[in-house]
């Protein structure tokens, strides 16, 4: 059965009609705004190749938090840029980092906003890699599990409602879980980068975050942009060491991962669209090339379709914006 009888475009005819058939709805839920907070103070600084995009010293930090507030973004994501970084990140595991006492500011002043911290070592290191680097360059595993298991445990203790470990070491949910359960943190949730591959779309952010590489690449810890098989066992992994939610990373040009691990484990699904898709589309906009709010949202509803109910997104203020003038 099909012309005549089947036409598809008798539920396109207007606006009504199509909404009631729409099978994936753009809303703040799920949103995750990331936010770059760095050590001194009265500092706002632009991040050129993310426009809208700021680092902003803690004094300043309200700020921005006010914006998200008033804007009913319900959660971000910290990423923290120290004074002081050296080969073992210390400042990352201080009770007193730039981190710590944004969580614990952000937890006072703003109780509703969900705060969860990327957890990882790069912007700590003096080399910009993820763990502790061996004489050789490679960045050995199993010493850096300690390291980030005192990170996280130092963010739970300074009041985050989760956390999310970035640096791709082997074992590292188990070694965090087990870290926070033997603390008393047990309830506190673990979002897994689990899916993470090694990605040129990640170019915007490390100025954001002062964390570029200053020797080789993060290909021996990171995912092969050519796998998939890998990522599902990647994110088996993650889950049977406790991971309470998985993400793929980066997002558009990984929406058949999200799909295939949304499909195998069911498992609530983050995806984060990173600084490289954010920025694309921005360049383009500001030149004219595409229209941006358009873009934004078709970007986002892909995400959400191919099966991921969380995003993480720079467009956060952007969409909530647009959705709030609809
Ligand atoms: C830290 C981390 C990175 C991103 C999130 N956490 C950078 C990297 O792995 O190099 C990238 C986010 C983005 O591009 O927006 N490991």
């Amino acid at each position: 059965m099909g012309f005549p009888v089947q036409r598809m475009r008798r539920l396109r005819v207007n606006e009504s009609i199509r909404s009631m058939v729409r099978e994936t709805e753009l809303s703040l839920k799920g949103i995750i705004y990331p936010l770059f907070v760095v050590y001194g103070s009265d500092k706002r600084v632009p991040i050129p190749s993310m426009p809208g995009i700021y680092q902003f010293s803690l004094d300043r930090l309200a700020e921005e938090l006010e914006e998200v507030k008033a804007l009913n973004i319900p959660a971000v994501l910290l990423f923290g840029i120290p004074e002081h970084k050296d080969a073992l990140g210390s400042s990352a595991y201080q009770a007193d980092g730039v981190i710590q006492n944004s969580i614990k500011l952000i937890k006072d002043k703003y109780p509703d906003i969900t705060v969860i911290t990327d957890v990882c070592l790069c912007e700590y290191t003096d080399h910009g890699h993820c763990g502790v680097v061996e004489r050789d360059g490679y960045v050995n595993n199993d010493a850096t599990l300690e390291l980030l298991a005192q990170e996280a445990l130092s963010h739970a203790e300074a009041g985050c409602d989760m956390v999310a470990p970035s640096d791709m070491m082997d074992g590292r949910i188990g070694f965090i879980r087990k870290s926070l359960d033997d603390n008393g943190f047990n309830n506190l949730p673990i979002m897994a980068y689990s899916a993470k591959y090694c990605s040129s779309f990640y170019g915007p952010f490390r100025d954001a975050a002062d964390s570029a590489p200053q020797f080789g690449d993060r290909k021996t810890y990171q995912m092969d942009p050519s796998n998939i098989n890998e990522a599902l066992r990647e994110v088996a992994l993650d889950i049977e060491e406790g991971a309470d939610i998985v993400m793929v990373k980066p997002a558009l040009p990984y929406l058949d991962v999200i799909r295939a691990v949304k499909e195998k484990f069911a498992y609530p699904t983050a995806a984060y669209n990173v600084s490289g898709e954010y920025s694309m589309i921005k360049a383009a906009a500001l030149q004219g090339w595409l229209d941006e709010d358009r873009v934004m949202v078709e970007s986002l509803i892909s995400i959400k379709r191919a099966g991921a109910e969380m995003i993480i997104t720079y467009f956060a203020k952007d969409l909530a914006r647009l959705l709030r003038s609809r």
